[in-house]
């Protein structure tokens, strides 16, 4: 089978790498790509839109790795040209292209989640009454995609007016600022979950925690994501039970019920308090860096129960998964989140230490050299028997990628309480 994959971070990086190992694979294309996947990259001509240059390929299965293609439409297109592709359509990615949507789902579908209310920008004096006498900490965040960043943890009330007026008169996400939720405050340690349906089965994959804040001690800003762990010690079999039951079933019902045919990946971002949990955000991909500690936990060929669900035909309610530790420590450049440079020479260490994977997003060849291209640069996975194992073989190689400003979190693989 010929299959190709849309995308260029880390993520996309892992998903070749493990999906390359098929058995039922032939030929593997990768577009756009980084210095990581380079023995599967292909040019794609300029002259050509992206969609209409996948379907002339004639591959046998497309899989999108980020929500930007999902959102615009990009599998409705494909599906309508005939390709088989895995994804949601557009119209089951609005579940992470708009909050607005999202609460409203949850709410008709009675899935816990935090209380909320949607404001529109003719709103604007609703919203700020409704700020002004709503408990702290609360939480303001533009409705549409914000790369992460959209979301206001506001501990104190002016922070919540300064959000407000950053999105409505800043206009600082523009459109995706035009409605906001505000939402009250969940308590708890977060946990992603990973669910694989065909829209009316599902699998749960292994879960992952992501380290967001840029510093160690869940210190600064917010990011893509500095590091990651599978599995996840709070996430125990109460709390697990208590997801699929309260969580995913009524999500995969309920997208039912409201007439969507949604196959896909859907990534749940909840907060665990105790033994119940509430859901924070719905994705509609993998994320980055989760998938680089997921994917090498997973026992067995994903690429057929992936090509299941793009058909609606998922055999398998359970999948293998190994009982080992995944740890990934993402590298980055200096300044990121904010402004970094691109273009620095990479020192790449010689010998990868066995259970050690490298993951590639912000990588670029030059030649013989790699150098930076982007703000998290290279996602080290290691493997070990225990969290602690593996954290240690991760920070020891990620300290061996060299390069002007590199920096990673020293921390990853701590379970920070509450
Ligand atoms: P989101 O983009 O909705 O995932 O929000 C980004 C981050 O903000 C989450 O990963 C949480 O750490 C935090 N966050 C979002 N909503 C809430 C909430 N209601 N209560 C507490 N923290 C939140
Ligand atoms: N690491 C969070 C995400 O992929 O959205």
């Amino acid at each position: 089978m010929h299959i190709f994959i849309l995308g260029s971070g880390a993520r996309e990086h892992c998903l070749a790498y493990y999906i390359s190992k098929s058995p039922m694979v032939t030929q593997l294309s990768v577009w756009p790509g980084n210095a990581g996947t380079n023995n599967w990259n292909i040019p794609k001509p300029e002259s050509i839109d992206v969609l209409d240059w996948i379907v002339s390929l004639h591959v046998d299965f497309v899989l999108l790795g980020s929500e930007d293609g999902l959102v615009k439409g990009y599998v409705d297109y494909l599906q309508k040209e005939g390709v088989l592709v895995l994804g949601p359509n557009q119209s089951g990615a609005r579940l992470e292209g708009s909050k607005a949507f999202a609460k409203t789902f949850m709410e008709r579908h009675q899935i816990p989640t935090a209380t909320s209310k949607v404001f529109t920008r003719q709103e604007r004096l609703e919203a700020e009454a409704y700020i002004e006498q709503h408990p702290l900490p609360i939480v303001i965040k533009a409705d549409g995609l914000a790369a992460g960043k959209g979301v206001t943890v506001a501990m104190k009330r002016e922070e919540a007016r300064q959000a407000l007026r950053q999105l409505w008169e800043g206009n600082v996400f523009g459109a995706a600022g035009d409605q906001i939720v505000v939402e009250g405050f969940l308590k708890g340690r977060e946990v992603s979950v990973f669910v694989l349906t065909d829209g009316k089965r599902y699998c749960v994959l292994p879960e992952a925690m992501d380290y967001k804040r840029v510093g160690e001690n869940q210190q600064g800003p917010n990011t893509g994501g500095m590091g990651a762990i599978s599995p996840v010690p709070f996430y125990t079999e109460n709390v697990k039970k208590y997801i699929i039951n309260k969580v995913i079933e009524p999500t995969i019902l309920g997208l039912q019920k409201d007439g969507i045919d949604y196959r896909g990946f859907i990534f749940i971002g909840l907060m665990v308090d105790g033994d119940q949990a509430s859901v924070v955000e719905y994705n509609v991909r993998m994320g980055d860096p989760e998938t680089q500690v997921v994917f090498p936990r997973i026992a067995e060929d994903f690429l057929p129960i992936l090509l299941e669900a793009a058909k609606g035909e998922l055999s398998k309610t359970e999948i293998q998964v190994r009982p080992n530790c995944a740890i990934t420590t993402v590298v980055a450049s200096a300044g990121y989140p904010g402004a970094y440079k691109s273009g620095l020479e990479i020192e790449w260490p010689n010998d990868m230490p066995a259970g050690v994977q490298l993951f590639c997003s912000g990588v670029t060849q030059k030649g013989d050299q790699k150098v930076t291209s982007g703000g998290r640069v290279v996602s080290v996975t290691a493997i070990g028997k225990t969290i602690e194992e593996a954290s240690i073989l991760s920070q020891e190689t990620a300290k061996k990628i060299k390069f002007d400003g590199a920096f990673y979190r020293k921390d990853i693989g701590k379970i920070y309480g509450d």
